[in-house]
Protein backbone atom coordinates (compact mmCIF):
# COMPACT_ATOMS: atom_id res chain seq x y z
CA UNK A 1 0.00 0.00 0.00
CA UNK A 2 1.34 3.57 -0.76
CA UNK A 3 1.45 6.12 1.31
CA UNK A 4 -1.87 7.08 -0.91
CA UNK A 5 -3.82 5.33 -2.77
CA UNK A 6 -6.74 6.09 -4.35
CA UNK A 7 -8.14 3.01 -5.81
CA UNK A 8 -10.81 1.98 -8.07
CA UNK A 9 -12.20 5.59 -7.98
CA UNK A 10 -15.60 5.56 -10.22
CA UNK A 11 -17.89 8.80 -9.91
CA UNK A 12 -19.03 12.13 -11.11
CA UNK A 13 -20.91 15.16 -10.91
CA UNK A 14 -24.27 13.50 -10.45
CA UNK A 15 -25.12 12.28 -14.18
CA UNK A 16 -23.28 10.02 -15.92
CA UNK A 17 -19.61 8.79 -14.20
CA UNK A 18 -16.41 10.75 -14.71
CA UNK A 19 -14.43 8.86 -13.63
CA UNK A 20 -13.95 4.74 -14.09
CA UNK A 21 -11.98 2.71 -12.36
CA UNK A 22 -9.29 5.16 -11.32
CA UNK A 23 -5.88 4.48 -9.77
CA UNK A 24 -3.82 6.64 -8.51
CA UNK A 25 -0.97 6.56 -5.91
CA UNK A 26 2.13 8.86 -4.73
CA UNK A 27 5.63 8.27 -2.09
CA UNK A 28 6.38 10.59 0.31
CA UNK A 29 9.37 12.05 -1.11
CA UNK A 30 8.15 11.27 -4.93
CA UNK A 31 6.50 13.36 -7.73
CA UNK A 32 3.82 11.43 -9.23
CA UNK A 33 1.95 12.92 -12.42
CA UNK A 34 -1.19 12.93 -14.18
CA UNK A 35 -1.37 13.27 -17.63
CA UNK A 36 -3.87 12.94 -20.44
CA UNK A 37 -6.40 14.85 -23.23
CA UNK A 38 -8.29 17.59 -21.97
CA UNK A 39 -11.37 16.06 -20.48
CA UNK A 40 -9.62 13.35 -19.55
CA UNK A 41 -10.88 13.87 -15.91
CA UNK A 42 -7.54 14.50 -14.41
CA UNK A 43 -8.90 17.13 -12.50
CA UNK A 44 -11.74 15.27 -11.00
CA UNK A 45 -9.90 12.57 -10.37
CA UNK A 46 -7.65 15.41 -8.31
CA UNK A 47 -11.05 16.50 -6.73
CA UNK A 48 -12.06 12.95 -5.88
CA UNK A 49 -8.94 12.59 -3.85
CA UNK A 50 -9.44 15.72 -2.06
CA UNK A 51 -13.22 14.47 -1.04
CA UNK A 52 -14.66 16.95 -3.42
CA UNK A 53 -16.41 14.50 -5.51
CA UNK A 54 -18.93 11.73 -3.95
CA UNK A 55 -17.09 8.54 -5.43
CA UNK A 56 -19.62 6.02 -5.96
CA UNK A 57 -16.81 2.93 -5.87
CA UNK A 58 -13.16 3.14 -4.80
CA UNK A 59 -11.62 4.05 -1.92
CA UNK A 60 -8.74 6.79 -1.03
CA UNK A 61 -6.26 5.52 1.75
CA UNK A 62 -3.75 8.12 2.71
CA UNK A 63 -0.70 7.67 5.88
CA UNK A 64 -2.70 4.77 6.57
CA UNK A 65 -6.18 5.79 6.88
CA UNK A 66 -8.98 5.35 5.02
CA UNK A 67 -10.30 8.53 3.99
CA UNK A 68 -12.87 8.18 1.59
CA UNK A 69 -15.83 9.29 3.65
CA UNK A 70 -14.11 12.67 5.40
CA UNK A 71 -14.50 15.72 4.37
CA UNK A 72 -12.08 18.08 2.28
CA UNK A 73 -11.40 20.38 5.52
CA UNK A 74 -10.07 16.68 7.77
CA UNK A 75 -8.35 15.93 4.68
CA UNK A 76 -6.26 19.41 5.34
CA UNK A 77 -6.02 18.38 9.25
CA UNK A 78 -4.35 14.41 8.14
CA UNK A 79 -1.70 16.49 5.66
CA UNK A 80 -3.23 16.85 2.19
CA UNK A 81 -2.26 20.66 0.65
CA UNK A 82 -4.34 21.06 -2.74
CA UNK A 83 -3.97 23.52 -5.11
CA UNK A 84 -6.72 23.55 -7.49
CA UNK A 85 -6.71 24.54 -11.14
CA UNK A 86 -8.52 27.90 -11.14
CA UNK A 87 -8.93 30.66 -8.85
CA UNK A 88 -6.33 29.13 -6.20
CA UNK A 89 -5.20 32.56 -4.65
CA UNK A 90 -7.06 35.73 -3.32
CA UNK A 91 -6.43 38.30 -5.54
CA UNK A 92 -7.23 41.10 -3.31
CA UNK A 93 -5.12 40.25 -0.71
CA UNK A 94 -1.47 40.61 -0.36
CA UNK A 95 1.46 38.30 -0.92
CA UNK A 96 1.62 37.78 2.89
CA UNK A 97 -2.13 37.50 3.59
CA UNK A 98 -2.62 34.56 1.30
CA UNK A 99 -0.17 32.53 3.19
CA UNK A 100 -1.56 33.29 6.61
CA UNK A 101 -5.25 32.59 5.17
CA UNK A 102 -3.39 29.52 4.13
CA UNK A 103 -2.50 28.60 7.57
CA UNK A 104 -6.20 28.86 8.81
CA UNK A 105 -6.26 25.59 10.62
CA UNK A 106 -2.98 25.88 12.64
CA UNK A 107 -2.71 27.65 15.94
CA UNK A 108 0.52 27.22 16.49
CA UNK A 109 3.10 29.70 15.06
CA UNK A 110 3.57 29.93 11.47
CA UNK A 111 6.13 32.27 11.22
CA UNK A 112 9.06 29.63 10.41
CA UNK A 113 6.52 28.18 7.73
CA UNK A 114 6.00 31.44 6.18
CA UNK A 115 10.47 31.99 6.26
CA UNK A 116 10.77 28.58 4.55
CA UNK A 117 8.14 29.71 1.92
CA UNK A 118 10.11 33.05 1.52
CA UNK A 119 13.24 30.85 0.96
CA UNK A 120 11.83 28.58 -1.46
CA UNK A 121 10.07 31.60 -3.32
CA UNK A 122 12.42 34.67 -2.46
CA UNK A 123 10.24 36.95 -5.38
CA UNK A 124 7.59 36.68 -2.51
CA UNK A 125 9.28 37.82 0.23
CA UNK A 126 10.01 40.64 -1.95
CA UNK A 127 6.88 41.21 -2.78
CA UNK A 128 4.93 39.96 0.83
CA UNK A 129 2.93 43.62 0.84
CA UNK A 130 1.68 43.39 -2.66
CA UNK A 131 -1.83 42.28 -3.84
CA UNK A 132 -1.92 39.05 -5.14
CA UNK A 133 -3.45 40.20 -7.76
CA UNK A 134 -0.95 42.32 -9.25
CA UNK A 135 1.72 39.82 -9.56
CA UNK A 136 2.62 38.06 -12.41
CA UNK A 137 0.81 34.52 -13.58
CA UNK A 138 4.40 32.41 -12.89
CA UNK A 139 4.58 34.16 -8.96
CA UNK A 140 1.07 33.81 -8.99
CA UNK A 141 1.35 30.18 -9.15
CA UNK A 142 4.18 30.49 -6.49
CA UNK A 143 1.99 32.25 -4.04
CA UNK A 144 -0.83 29.12 -4.92
CA UNK A 145 1.84 26.76 -4.02
CA UNK A 146 3.02 28.54 -0.78
CA UNK A 147 -0.30 28.68 0.37
CA UNK A 148 -0.74 24.87 0.02
CA UNK A 149 2.72 24.59 2.16
CA UNK A 150 1.36 26.53 4.95
CA UNK A 151 -0.60 23.80 6.43
CA UNK A 152 2.57 21.47 6.09
CA UNK A 153 0.97 19.19 4.28
CA UNK A 154 2.63 15.57 3.67
CA UNK A 155 0.73 14.98 0.28
CA UNK A 156 0.99 18.45 -2.10
CA UNK A 157 -1.57 18.05 -4.97
CA UNK A 158 -0.99 20.23 -7.57
CA UNK A 159 -3.88 20.97 -10.55
CA UNK A 160 -1.56 22.24 -13.42
CA UNK A 161 0.67 24.45 -11.26
CA UNK A 162 2.35 25.40 -14.66
CA UNK A 163 -0.50 26.94 -16.85
CA UNK A 164 -0.18 29.66 -18.47
CA UNK A 165 3.53 30.74 -17.65
CA UNK A 166 6.28 30.71 -19.73
CA UNK A 167 8.93 27.65 -20.49
CA UNK A 168 11.34 29.33 -18.12
CA UNK A 169 9.21 29.56 -15.51
CA UNK A 170 7.98 26.55 -16.57
CA UNK A 171 11.34 24.89 -15.78
CA UNK A 172 11.86 26.81 -12.28
CA UNK A 173 8.79 25.78 -10.86
CA UNK A 174 9.07 22.40 -11.57
CA UNK A 175 12.97 22.32 -9.83
CA UNK A 176 11.06 24.33 -6.79
CA UNK A 177 8.14 21.02 -6.96
CA UNK A 178 11.08 18.68 -6.89
CA UNK A 179 12.96 20.42 -4.02
CA UNK A 180 9.48 20.44 -1.65
CA UNK A 181 9.31 16.25 -2.46
CA UNK A 182 12.88 15.61 -1.69
CA UNK A 183 12.06 17.33 1.42
CA UNK A 184 9.80 14.22 2.12
CA UNK A 185 6.82 15.78 0.92
CA UNK A 186 4.66 13.49 -1.54
CA UNK A 187 3.72 15.19 -5.01
CA UNK A 188 0.77 14.85 -6.85
CA UNK A 189 0.13 16.76 -9.92
CA UNK A 190 -1.78 16.99 -13.09
CA UNK A 191 0.21 18.80 -16.17
CA UNK A 192 -1.13 19.57 -19.89
CA UNK A 193 3.09 20.04 -20.15
CA UNK A 194 3.52 16.56 -19.96
CA UNK A 195 6.30 15.76 -21.35
CA UNK A 196 8.52 18.36 -19.26
CA UNK A 197 6.43 17.21 -15.79
CA UNK A 198 7.59 13.15 -17.31
CA UNK A 199 10.91 14.38 -16.86
CA UNK A 200 10.78 15.28 -13.33
CA UNK A 201 7.88 12.08 -12.47
CA UNK A 202 9.30 9.29 -10.36
CA UNK A 203 5.73 7.95 -11.77
CA UNK A 204 3.20 9.02 -14.61
CA UNK A 205 -0.09 8.09 -14.54
CA UNK A 206 -2.07 8.59 -18.45
CA UNK A 207 -5.46 8.91 -18.08
CA UNK A 208 -8.28 8.95 -21.11
CA UNK A 209 -11.98 9.20 -20.34
CA UNK A 210 -12.10 8.96 -16.35
CA UNK A 211 -9.53 5.91 -16.82
CA UNK A 212 -5.75 4.63 -16.12
CA UNK A 213 -4.82 4.07 -19.86
CA UNK A 214 -0.90 3.86 -19.18
CA UNK A 215 1.28 3.88 -15.66
CA UNK A 216 4.38 3.29 -15.47
CA UNK A 217 7.57 5.27 -14.21
CA UNK A 218 8.19 8.93 -15.92
CA UNK A 219 10.68 7.41 -17.41
CA UNK A 220 9.30 4.17 -18.92
CA UNK A 221 6.12 6.64 -19.98
CA UNK A 222 8.76 8.60 -21.94
CA UNK A 223 10.04 5.79 -23.89
CA UNK A 224 6.77 4.10 -24.70
CA UNK A 225 6.39 4.38 -28.60
CA UNK A 226 2.18 4.54 -27.85
CA UNK A 227 2.72 6.87 -24.92
CA UNK A 228 5.16 9.68 -26.81
CA UNK A 229 2.80 9.39 -30.42
CA UNK A 230 -0.04 9.77 -28.87
CA UNK A 231 -0.11 12.18 -25.93
CA UNK A 232 3.71 13.36 -26.20
CA UNK A 233 3.34 15.16 -29.63
CA UNK A 234 5.68 12.19 -31.28
N1 LIG B 1 -18.43 20.73 -12.01
C1 LIG B 1 -18.72 19.90 -13.04
N2 LIG B 1 -19.99 19.49 -13.26
C2 LIG B 1 -20.28 18.63 -14.27
N3 LIG B 1 -19.38 18.14 -15.13
C3 LIG B 1 -18.09 18.52 -14.97
C4 LIG B 1 -17.71 19.42 -13.91
N4 LIG B 1 -16.37 19.60 -14.01
C5 LIG B 1 -15.95 18.87 -15.06
N5 LIG B 1 -16.98 18.22 -15.63
C6 LIG B 1 -16.88 17.29 -16.77
O1 LIG B 1 -16.06 16.22 -16.41
C7 LIG B 1 -15.22 15.82 -17.49
C8 LIG B 1 -13.78 15.82 -17.03
O2 LIG B 1 -13.41 17.17 -16.73
P1 LIG B 1 -12.06 17.52 -16.00
O3 LIG B 1 -11.88 16.63 -14.83
O4 LIG B 1 -12.06 18.98 -15.74
O5 LIG B 1 -10.98 17.13 -17.11
P2 LIG B 1 -9.44 17.53 -17.27
O6 LIG B 1 -9.01 18.15 -15.99
O7 LIG B 1 -8.74 16.25 -17.58
O8 LIG B 1 -9.37 18.47 -18.42
C9 LIG B 1 -15.53 16.76 -18.64
O9 LIG B 1 -16.44 16.11 -19.51
C10 LIG B 1 -16.17 17.94 -17.96
O10 LIG B 1 -17.10 18.57 -18.82
MG1 LIG C 1 -8.23 20.03 -15.50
Amino acid sequence: MSFLSATGMTGGYGGADILTDCNLSVERGEVAVVVGPNGAGKSTAMKAVFGLLNLREGSVVFDGDDITRMAPQERVRHGMGFVPQTRNVFVSLTVEENLEMGAFIRDDDITESKEQVFSLFPILAEKRNQPAGELSGGQRQQVAVGRALMTKPKLLMLDEPTAGVSPIVMDELFDKIVEVARTGIAILMVEQNARQALEIADHGFVLVQGSNRFTDTGEALLANEEVRRSFLGG
